[in-house]
């Protein structure tokens, strides 16, 4: 649904999307993960239509963004960043405005304004100027206009940024609900938010694709992917180390001392290696008194933070 290839988009000597190509398709839910000036937005402009890239190509649904604007257009929902509406203007105003922008009128108009105005929760505030609603609700009354015209290929710009959380469960439940049907890019700096509803994830740095799988995926890269650890009562000191690391496939042990009158040994595998059955083995063998044992999936900020250069600057600094 979305062919994009080679990428770029310069402003002046800065390079802010830098050759970048990938594909998405129906059912997939594609976010974009990476820090602050990634250029997350600008491809999304790109992609929109908003902005015209410095060199590449994107189709959607089969039109070249470049060559058929209009029909390519026709087929997005945009969501763009801090989701813009006209203040003086009402919920309704607005949406009957952008029906007839998107070519609806009469009763098709007003069947696609209720279902848009249903499905993203606004039926209250409907008469009410969009500068008195609050926040949340601004961001409703973008992302009812982004859906207006039950479009194929949705393209949403942090569509949950300053909702509070029943609203952010709200939105990523209508995601969901929609992506059967479409193909969907969401950017997001919230790690949750991928695992919660994206089938695929990107971390972009620096207007490169530094990572592009599944979340799950993506958190076996981490270095707690299936790492074990194990609580054992102070008393046994650090003693246990040295038995831990004997273990087969075990490439490294660490201690976090002491909370609750516990020690907290956390094994780090080679090679993502399963490790928990033979730690609760050696346990059992040793006669240790387990307080806790769990293994991890990995940890998606850490992958984050490896992956991506301005963290990973922080994380220099502070070491
Ligand atoms: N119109 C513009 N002129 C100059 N630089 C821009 C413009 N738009 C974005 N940039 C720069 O491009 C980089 C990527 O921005 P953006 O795509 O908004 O990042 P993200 O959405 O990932 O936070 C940033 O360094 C930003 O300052
Ligand atoms: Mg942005």
């Amino acid at each position: 649904m979305i062919s994009i290839k080679n990428l770029v988009k310069r402003f002046g000597p800065f390079t802010a999307v830098d050759d970048i190509s990938f594909d998405v398709e129906k059912g997939e839910v594609l976010g974009f993960l990476g820090p602050n000036g990634a250029g997350k937005s600008t491809t999304m402009k790109m992609v929109t239509g908003y902005l015209s890239a410095t060199s590449g190509t994107i189709s959607v649904c089969g039109f070249d963004v470049e060559e058929a604007p209009l029909e390519a257009r026709r087929a997005i929902g945009y969501l763009p960043e801090g989701a813009p509406a006209y203040p003086d203007m009402t919920p309704m105003e607005f949406l009957s405005f952008i029906a007839s922008v998107r070519g609806l009128s009469g009763d098709e108009a007003m069947k696609a304004i209720d279902k848009a105005a249903d499905r993203t929760d606004l039926r209250n505030v409907m008469h009410q100027p969009i500068e008195t609603l609050s926040k949340g609700f601004k961001r409703r009354v973008g992302l009812s206009q982004a859906i207006l015209h039950d479009p194929p290929v949705l393209i949403m710009d942090e569509p949950t940024d300053g909702l509070d959380p029943n609203q952010k469960h709200a939105v990523r439940g209508l995601i969901a609900d929609m992506a059967k049907e479409k193909a969907i890019v969401i950017s997001t700096h919230i790690l949750e938010e991928v695992e919660a509803v994206c089938t695929r994830a990107m971390i972009i740095d620096q207007g490169k694709i530094v990572a592009d799988g599944t979340p799950a995926e993506l958190t076996a890269k981490s270095k707690h992917h299936n790492a074990v650890t194990i609580a054992l009562p102070e008393s046994l000191g650090e003693a246990p180390t040295d038995t831990l690391k004997k273990i087969d496939g075990v490439s490294e042990v660490r201690v976090d001392k002491g909370a609750n009158g516990e020690n907290r040994f956390t094994i780090f595998p080679k090679d993502g290696a399963v490790l928990i059955e033979k730690v609760s083995g050696q346990a059992t063998a040793a006669g240790w008194d387990v307080k806790a044992l769990y293994a991890e999936e990995g940890r998606l900020d850490e992958v984050f933070r490896t992956l991506t250069t301005s963290d990973a600057e922080i994380a220099g600094r502070a070491s």
